[in-house]
């Protein structure tokens, strides 16, 4: 019996359409956004919290040193926009920031997710009782027109390193479409991962406690609750690998032995010989080449960029 739950997933046709592309697809894959459902977001932020998974407490740091030079590089008068801004516990660092230079901040955190726009409001509310929390809900991969309605210089975020996990030409996509809803003066703000040793990067995709494995395995477990499938998790296994050439991690998902699932929301069979592989995910790592082109290609330039002293991460900060 389809619950309501079940009927929504199915209701959203383009993922479910996409769901049995990515599985009738040889290799075989499947879309990272379909992590991040209430289960998914609670792994994600136990990944942040893993001592392998440097990104998130290399990026604060940059944060809390360099806040004040980045606000300053940024211009005077800011409106902070941040995309993909889920609860907004790194965004606190620049507001606190940008209320020590000016005695009123606004502050418009964009997400699909209106939970975690929700507890935004409540925590800034909490913490920074002088800024105006404005959330919009959105897809921002689309476009947000409503950002061009918004006076005054801004500043866009979009770190934690979002933009590593889409292609380069669709980063260059989303930036272009962003570009568009700014006006000349204005800035983004962006945090992206390093290309490093693979001796760093893959226990960070790859941890001990198997909290990514457990991440990446509940792609499965979610179709198994929203689209009546019957994957054996314990029978996939997390793969990580570094990719040169492509300068990416990659996570997948390695089936332990010959086997089948059924999609009954979607009415699919799907096999696996022992060893297939569904990708998952990509997670580009950049060099300053790479970041400069695609920064280049959705037309903003790079102004000035912050790193940590091991040069794990990098904060670019780049203007219309
Ligand atoms: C959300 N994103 C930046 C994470 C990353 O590092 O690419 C997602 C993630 N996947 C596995 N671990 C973390």
């Amino acid at each position: 019996m389809a619950t309501s739950k079940h009927l929504q997933f199915v209701a959203n046709h383009a993922i479910a359409l996409e769901v049995r592309q990515g599985l009738s697809a040889n290799p075989k894959h499947l879309p990272s956004k379909l992590f991040y459902d209430e289960i998914g977001s609670a792994l994600f932020e136990q990944i942040t919290d893993l001592p392998e998974y440097y990104l998130t407490r290399t990026e604060r740091s940059i944060l809390e040193i360099y806040a004040g030079e980045i606000l300053q590089q940024a211009g005077p008068s800011l409106t902070l926009i941040e995309l993909g801004a889920g609860t907004a516990c790194k965004t606190c660092i620049l507001i606190e920031e940008l209320l020590r230079r000016q005695s009123r901040a606004l502050f418009y955190p964009i997400d699909v997710s209106s939970s975690a726009l929700n507890e935004a409001v409540r925590q800034l509310g909490r913490q920074s009782p002088g800024v105006r929390v404005n959330p919009i809900v959105a897809d921002y991969t689309g476009g947000v027109p409503a950002l061009s309605r918004i006076s005054g210089r801004k500043l866009v975020l979009y770190i934690g390193s979002s933009i590593g996990n889409f292609e380069p030409h669709e980063a260059i996509g989303i930036l272009r479409r962003l570009r568009r809803t700014l006006r000349p003066g204005d800035a983004l703000l962006l945090g992206a991962d390093f290309a490093k040793s693979p001796k760093l990067l893959v226990p960070a995709y790859d941890d001990a406690q198997g909290v990514t494995a457990a991440f990446n395995r509940n792609i499965l477990a979610r179709l198994n609750r929203e689209l009546e499938a019957d994957f054996r998790l314990e029978e996939f296994r997390h793969v990580a690998l570094w990719n040169r050439r492509l300068s990416r991690m990659e996570i997948y998902l390695e089936s332990a032995i010959a086997q089948a699932a059924f999609l009954a929301a979607i009415d699919m069979d799907v096999s696996f010989e022992r060893g297939e592989r569904i990708h998952t995910e990509n997670s580009y790592k950049y060099t300053h080449d790479m970041l400069d082109s695609i920064l280049r290609g959705s037309g903003f330039t790079l102004e000035q960029s912050w790193c940590d002293r091991q040069k794990w991460f990098g904060v670019h900060l780049a203007r219309v």
